[in-house]
């Protein structure tokens, strides 16, 4: 058996406020991630950051920099977000016909620049969990998106649990050290229903930067998160 995975809490500064960035990421520095959504008006249809952004983002975080694709043609930008600061690169299934290929690339990139870079494979809604499980020995991390992706404030689909216990049984069943994330709709009354099926990683957007006391919002997701894995 592998080792039981850490919680780990990553706020999405999709839900931050923009103008004052520097401080919104201080509010957020006891998270052990943090969550950036880069949109391209194609795959979703919200268009949010890019490379130049995520780079002073980068500059201002305390924390790693959990990156979330949800572009078209993924592999046409992996080295411009892990040269702009991307500590873990996520692509979705959806959006990549070559997925195991992109993931390792992801890593390889990575090697070149001498840095460590994550892989990170991502699941719609809609996508069974079968498109990963050939993939997992090239991820470090496997998200699965319990919205539709887009926007931020939506509500947590729970016909996500099933699929979040399939993957994390693969991944017992392997012995493999991949981390396994939710995102979408996370808060404080779901986190445990989550955290049981076996996500270790939480995205958490509204439910962090929502409250004025974000310390105290990421410790209670967390502990909930903990009691619950
Ligand atoms: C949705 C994004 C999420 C979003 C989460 O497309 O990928 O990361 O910001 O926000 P909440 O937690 O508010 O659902
Ligand atoms: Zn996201």
């Amino acid at each position: 058996m592998s080792q039981k995975p850490r919680i780990q809490i990553s706020p999405s500064i999709l839900a931050a406020d923009f103008v004052n960035m520097a401080s919104e990421l201080a509010s957020i520095e006891s998270a052990e991630l943090v969550h950036v959504d880069v949109m391209d008006g194609h795959f979703v249809p919200n268009l949010t950051i890019g490379p130049p952004v995520v780079k002073a983002i980068k500059g201002a975080a305390r924390s790693p920099l959990d990156v979330h694709l949800m572009i078209e043609s993924p592999e046409t930008y992996l080295e411009a977000y892990i040269d702009a600061g991307a500590d873990i690169l996520g692509v979705h299934a959806e959006a990549c016909s070559h997925l195991h290929g992109t993931l390792g690339e992801i890593r390889k990139i990575g090697e070149r620049r001498e840095r460590t870079v994550r892989s990170c494979a991502v699941l719609n809604p809609s996508t069974p969990a079968a498109a990963v499980e050939y993939c997992l020995e090239e991820a470090d991390q496997i998200l699965v998106m319990t919205v539709n992706p887009g926007f931020g404030g939506q509500s947590f689909i729970d016909a996500m649990l099933p699929k979040i216990e399939t993957i994390r049984g693969w991944i017992e069943k392997r012995g493999l050290a991949i981390d396994l994330e939710v995102d979408g709709g996370v808060t404080l009354d779901n986190i445990a229903r989550a955290a049981s099926a076996g996500a270790n990683v939480f995205v958490a957007g509204t439910a962090v930067f929502g409250q004025a006391d974000r310390k105290l919002a990421i410790e209670q997701l967390r502990e909930k998160g903990e009691k619950a894995f």
